[in-house]
């Protein structure tokens, strides 16, 4: 299982004082060097943390990919169309949310979505699709022919109680399985920390876990590129073989 660092709040740290540092391509560098096997970002709407100009600077720079969230309005797809990120994940935004707090709505939403994973594919980039363990909207992502997606572990991250929690464990489990036999590619991510990441490691066939907020927390602690390299052991020795 693979591990993608999300540099997203590296970004906030700078935008909450507007200065130069810290240097989100010294991340994503450094975050390489450590083992990180992709980096994301997530321009947002509002502009909270990545920049526009973020993007550009960091493209030519990384050698492993860029996974761009964003969200799907014309305006980020003609971005994306621009930068050209290996991929790019779709993720829903509010204005208002702290993070982002669901995955897509699909089925309500299934037509403009098709549209910008069409948009986004004829450019040549790979799309992904966030979205809940939830069976009904990956048998919506099976009909666009999309051909990844991420699935939301915020929910299970924020359970406390064991068996609410062992079942949010079964039901991203079971959506595993059916986009497995479906032929999707499958990442996760979202509220995945050191205590809690073991479990979702666990599930077979899964190929990348995208996690950004506890590493970056955990870095002030114990450095950036120990904080990765930490979370990349957990994940490796804990991978079904
Ligand atoms: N995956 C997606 C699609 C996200 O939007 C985010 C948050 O930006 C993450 C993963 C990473 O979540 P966290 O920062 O909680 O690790």
């Amino acid at each position: 299982m693979l591990l993608g660092v999300n540099i997203d709040h590296i970004a906030t740290i700078r935008q909450a004082r507007g200065t130069h540092y810290p240097s989100v391509v010294k991340a994503a560098l450094d975050a390489e060097k450590a083992g990180a096997d992709s980096i994301t970002l997530h321009l947002r709407e509002d502009r909270r943390h990545m920049q526009d100009q973020d993007l550009y600077e960091l493209k030519p720079l990384l050698t492993t990919k860029m996974n761009l969230e964003l969200a799907p309005t014309d305006e980020m797809i003609k971005i994306a169309l621009d930068v050209k990120p290996q991929d790019v994940c779709l993720v829903p935004e509010r204005r208002e949310e702290r993070t982002t707090e669901g995955g897509l709505d699909i089925v309500k939403n299934y037509n403009s979505i098709k549209d910008a994973c069409d948009r986004l594919a004829a450019g040549g980039i790979r799309v992904s699709l966030f979205i809940a363990p939830n069976i009904k909207h990956i048998e919506k992502v099976i009909m666009m022919n999309v051909p990844v997606i991420e699935i939301h572990t915020g929910h299970y991250a924020n359970l406390q109680d064991k068996k609410p929690r062992l079942e949010e464990l079964t039901n991203i489990e079971n959506a595993v399985n059916f986009s497995h036999e479906a032929g999707l590619i499958i990442n996760a991510g979202h509220g995945l920390h050191y205590n809690n990441v073991k479990e979702i490691v666990k599930i077979k066939n899964i190929e990348e876990l995208n996690i950004g907020h506890s590493i970056v927390a955990e870095a002030l602690f114990v450095g950036w590129k120990r904080a990765i390299k930490d979370m990349k052991k957990i994940i490796m020795e804990n991978t079904p073989k």
